[in-house]
């Protein structure tokens, strides 16, 4: 399967270090990004480059759990939109037939060298609101932690969705607002996000540190309680714990996500009520929300 030709000139094209990347301007009309948390993922996702396979593979099954062969197969042309490395363009490029990798920032390189011998995959720098691509271009999309980084989150889907074919599919993950939990987790939450607004605020070194240290001192306890659970044979209260997900995934998955909850001065949240009215609102219907973590991911087929 080939790749189709973009749909407007690039700006410049990049050679990188193993094929070209074609780069899009954001300075579109209507624009809908947050330059500083695009910044911000160039620098974190250069620090976070190196996935193992088993890594990706071990968690990707976890993202990937309502994805099947009638969505992803060799004849489907796919993007992944909001790539950062392509650490899950690498998971999928195996199963699908060609898929686009894109992102507006300084990530795309890191992608660049994670997925330096699969050769059913582009990369281009562009944003949700000036993606290069003829509407109805794609059998399957996906945006994986993206939206919620982005003023308007449901026009960022709109145009996202705008790109699939009739009877595509398109994916999504969106951190959820806690809907279901009870006052604890929500106090919880608060809190955090108040460390958020300032640790983000903080210059880049400092920044880094801090979000390692609450890896350590923050994540790590409560991970490691929750593994002991499930030790112990209480997966349903170890399942129950903030920070559930962690139990399965490396300190360097931890570290990661440290940094990108605490570090980005953006993020929004929604509940599952809000994910399937945004997802209608932007053309799919037979939506399926997956019960297990991460929360919440979805899948939507375009009407
Ligand atoms: C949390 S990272 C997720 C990266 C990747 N999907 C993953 O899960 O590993 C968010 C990514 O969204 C990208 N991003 C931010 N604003 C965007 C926009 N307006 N359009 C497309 N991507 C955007 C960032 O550059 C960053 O790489």
């Amino acid at each position: 399967m080939k790749s189709e030709s973009y749909n407007q000139q690039p700006n410049r094209i990049i050679q990188s270090e193993n094929r070209p990347i074609h780069c899009f301007s954001t300075d579109v009309e209507d624009k809908n990004i947050d330059e500083s948390v695009v910044d911000s993922f160039g620098e974190e996702w250069q620090k976070f480059s190196h996935f193992s396979n088993e890594e990706i593979t071990k968690v990707g099954d976890m993202y990937f759990d309502i994805i099947d062969e009638n969505i992803i197969n060799k004849n489907t042309y796919g993007i992944d939109i909001g790539c950062g490395t392509g650490r899950w363009t690498k998971y999928l490029c195996d199963k699908i037939g060609f898929m686009e990798a894109v992102d507006p920032s300084q990530a795309i390189f890191v992608a660049d060298k994670l997925l330096k011998d699969k050769e059913n995959v582009r990369l281009s720098m562009a944003s949700t609101d000036n993606l290069p691509f003829n509407d109805e271009t794609f059998d399957f999309g996906m945006s994986i932690g993206v939206l919620h980084h982005i003023p308007n989150t449901e026009q960022a889907l709109k145009d996202c969705v705008k790109k699939i074919k009739r009877r595509g599919y398109f994916y999504i993950y969106l951190y959820y607002n806690f809907e279901d939990k009870g006052i604890g987790f929500k106090l919880l939450f608060n809190l955090a996000n108040m460390v958020r607004f300032l640790v983000s605020k903080l210059p880049k070194v400092f920044k880094k540190f801090t979000c390692d240290l609450i890896a350590i001192f923050v994540y790590m306890p409560i991970v490691l309680f929750g593994r002991l659970c499930r030790f112990l044979g209480l997966r349903k209260f170890a399942k129950k714990l903030p920070l559930s997900f962690y139990q399965n995934t490396s300190f360097n998955i931890i570290r990661n996500d440290s940094l990108d909850r605490f570090g980005t001065s953006l993020e929004q949240r929604f509940s599952r009520k809000d994910i399937t009215n945004m997802m209608k609102n932007a053309g799919l219907g037979e939506i399926v929300i997956s019960d297990s973590a991460p929360y919440w991911h979805a899948i939507g087929k375009k009407m």
